[in-house]
């Protein structure tokens, strides 16, 4: 198939400073969750981006000097000439792609605390240190002769940044994070010098910096600039207009403006809060403004978007994070006219939790991201197929579809089997809540690739039992039939059931995901902390009810911080009237009333409710796992090799959990059997000492 001449824009080539770009397809600076903890896991996963196609690929942002740096957080380095080795090592896998690297040096000012190098945090004006955790430490006000180093700083990171092979640096001034942002906002410059007051002192320091770096390696280098698009931080933030008088008066100093939203919960907002393109306003007319080219981003997933966005003057490249995360190949599949290929970004944010944890970054929608090098796994290529031929794949949720799918794709002769009457299990469910109707691309693009493989059969409305499975003799069985929400109570708080008379009414999400509504005053306990007991409470309130969210935690929907949802969450619910009381969990229900107590003090409340909607945790569906089980000693005559229980169904978690399960038991059937070896790779365990 050949492309549609629709997007033959998206392919035209663009100048950036000294090089040429490809096309307009452009990979932002994202994290990983690996680091320098495992450059060679990151290095591999943007190699696999390079080969999807990307014209440019960055690194994640790298800490340009030891005086500034955000640990515990483990982004790259680019300290010393030591760390140009791991650097060289993303621009190499970048480079065999034909793709032009770039990394993003970052001097965290204001946002790093220093825990590691001890050293005293340097910001335009003194202040405490700004962090997720509010660290007890402070900035001191950067003297003339401090940013006279910290000009030189930076042209040293360059040099190094060109030593490493880099084409593009990019110098952080968004999302709070860069001292830049520091210097340019009011709300953090509060200095009297030439450095302070008004438009053009507070970007003296950039244009010094920016005119150094292009002297120092601007011949063959890119000097890029990512710049917040509004600071939202009230009135004395840097404000879009103010933004727009940068621009014009540095029109053309940096070789191409990289246009960010405010705050990185604003700029990689989840797909329950921000749609495709949400930032177009914030970036439209910007190009007028300035000769050098303008990259935006926005999550963008869609073709007839991103070639709209660049026919309109709007953007000049398309800036992808998510989007590349969750297809590396999207620029390719264009390219080739496999437009409906797309693995589309759900916007769930369960990449940037692997980063807030510090973990390895999971994707919902790629199971194979960072595991290219550990694993040697490939978003686009399976293993071929082992000795066996025959797999009977039971559910058809997550974990079930990407277990098909993937064992379709290696060859085998593949039934998937589905009590209910769609594809989806969960997400079926779980798309029909608010703001997550984008999850329910998980099922959306698994349903398109398998109707395209003659070797998977779906069979749907078809429950299955031990004897039946036992009497179809497939080779392997893969027993994929998901979770259930408990209405017991039993969660983090409760570790029993909790006392309940049952005089009142109860009910647990599958209930409200099945149409069974409570009405009057509602009682949600969240004791489960991630997206449920948020979503309940304002799918409840938008019914008319009268809604309490009580949760032990000292924050609704807690474990959200992690994936930069929290606040947004809080925020809806108190506007749409939600009582929300923390740090009190629900003890007991008698006689009609809801008892909860303050987890610190132990001191009682009664919580006058019509109904109790408790959200506490879930439990697999593992009775058909139990009974043929129970039958193993039938198995071989019957012709079955395994049966295995994945997914939900063996520990409920996340959906990213349940793709990697379905992807991972595709990937290893019929592989050599490891024993007790590591499954992965590790990086830090080949450092010679
Ligand atoms: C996992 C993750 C890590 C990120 N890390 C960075 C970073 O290091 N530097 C940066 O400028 N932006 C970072 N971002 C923000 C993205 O570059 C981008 O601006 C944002 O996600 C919006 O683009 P998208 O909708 O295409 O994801 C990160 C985003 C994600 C999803
Ligand atoms: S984890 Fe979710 S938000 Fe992140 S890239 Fe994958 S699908 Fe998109």
């Amino acid at each position: 198939m050949s492309r549609d001449p629709r997007y033959d824009i998206l392919f035209e080539p663009v100048e950036i400073g000294p090089l040429t770009a490809k096309n307009r397809f452009y990979q932002v600076p994202h994290c990983n969750g690996g680091g320098y903890r495992d450059p060679s896991a990151a290095a591999a996963m943007r190699g696999v981006k390079a080969e999807g196609g990307w014209a440019v690929i960055f690194t994640e942002q790298t800490e340009m000097h030891h005086s500034s740096e955000i640990a515990p957080y483990i982004e790259l380095q680019l300290w010393d000439d030591d760390d140009v080795p791991i650097l060289a090592k993303m621009a190499d896998a970048i480079h065999e792609h034909d793709a032009l690297a770039g990394t993003q040096l970052t001097y965290a000012g204001v946002n790093g605390p220093n825990l590691y190098s001890r050293e005293i945090p340097l910001a335009p004006s003194a202040m405490p240190i700004r962090t997720y955790t509010s660290d007890p430490v402070s900035a001191r006000a950067m003297t003339r002769r401090d940013i006279r180093d910290l000009r030189r700083w930076h042209r040293n990171a360059c040099l190094r940044a060109k030593t490493a092979g880099f084409d593009l640096v990019c110098l952080y001034a968004a999302h709070g994070h860069g001292v830049f942002q520091h210097f340019l906002s009011t709300a953090t410059n509060q200095r009297g010098d030439e450095y302070g007051g008004s438009l053009e002192n507070r970007s003296r320091l950039l244009r010094e910096i920016v005119e150094e770096c292009k002297d120092a390696i601007g011949d063959s280098c890119a000097i890029t600039l990512r710049l917040s698009l509004v600071e939202t931080i009230g009135e004395l933030g840097f404000s879009n207009s103010e933004v727009r008088d940068l621009i014009e008066m540095h029109a053309e100093l940096p070789d191409l403006w990289d246009l960010a939203h405010g705050t990185w919960a604003d700029c990689s907002g989840p797909s329950r809060f921000k749609d495709e393109a949400a930032q177009q306003d914030l970036v439209a007319g910007i190009k007028a403004l300035t000769p050098r080219p303008v990259v935006g981003v926005g999550r963008f997933t869609s073709p007839d978007v991103m070639a709209r966005q660049v026919k309109t003057g709007i953007l000049d490249f398309i800036g992808c994070a998510r989007p590349s995360i969750a297809d590396p190949f999207i620029p390719r599949k264009i390219d080739e006219g496999r437009v409906e290929d797309i693995r589309e970004c759900i916007g769930c944010n369960i990449c940037i939790s692997g980063d807030m944890t510090m973990s390895i970054s999971r994707c919902t929608q790629n199971p194979a991201f960072m595991e290219e090098w550990r694993k040697g796994w490939h978003p686009e290529k399976m293993n071929p197929k082992g000795d066996s031929e025959s797999v009977l794949v039971v559910g058809a949720g997550p974990a079930g579809l990407e277990a098909a799918l993937a064992l379709g794709k290696r060859g085998y002769q593949v039934v998937l089997a589905e009590a209910g009457t769609e594809l989806g299990g969960r997400v079926a469910r779980e798309r029909r809540l608010p703001g997550l109707s984008a999850w329910g691309r998980v099922a959306d693009y698994r349903e398109y690739q398998l109707s395209q493989l003659a070797n998977v059969d779906i069979y749907l409305d078809n429950k299955l039992g031990a004897d039946d499975i036992l009497d179809f003799g497939f080779q392997h069985v893969a027993l994929a039939t998901g979770s259930r929400w408990r209405a017991d109570g039993v969660s983090r708080y409760h570790v029993v059931p909790m006392p309940n008379d049952g005089s009142l009414p109860l009910m647990t999400p599958d209930e409200l995901m099945a149409g069974e509504y409570p009405a009057g005053r509602v009682l949600v306990f969240d004791d489960d902390h991630y997206y449920m007991g948020g979503v309940l409470a304002e799918l409840l309130a938008a019914r008319g009810c009268e809604v309490t969210l009580l949760t032990p935690a000292a924050h609704v929907s807690a474990w959200t911080s992690n994936t930069l949802e929290q606040a947004s969450i809080h925020a809806r619910l108190v506007e749409l009237g939600v009582e929300v009381v923390l740090n009190r969990a629900l003890a007991r229900i008698e006689g009609g009333r809801a008892e909860s107590v303050c987890v610190y003090s132990g001191r009682g409340r009664t919580h006058e409710a019509d109904a109790i909607v408790m959200v506490a945790s879930r439990v697999g569906n593992d009775a058909l796992w139990q009974d043929l089980d129970a039958r193993a000693d039938e198995w071989e005559a019957r012709g079955i090799c395994s049966i295995r229980l994945i997914g939900d169904a063996e520990s409920p978690a996340p959906i990213a959990w349940a793709t990697y399960a379905g992807h991972r038991y595709a990937r290893e059937l019929d592989t050599p059997d490891i024993g007790d070896a590591l499954p992965f790779r590790r990086e830090v365990t080949q450092i010679k000492y």
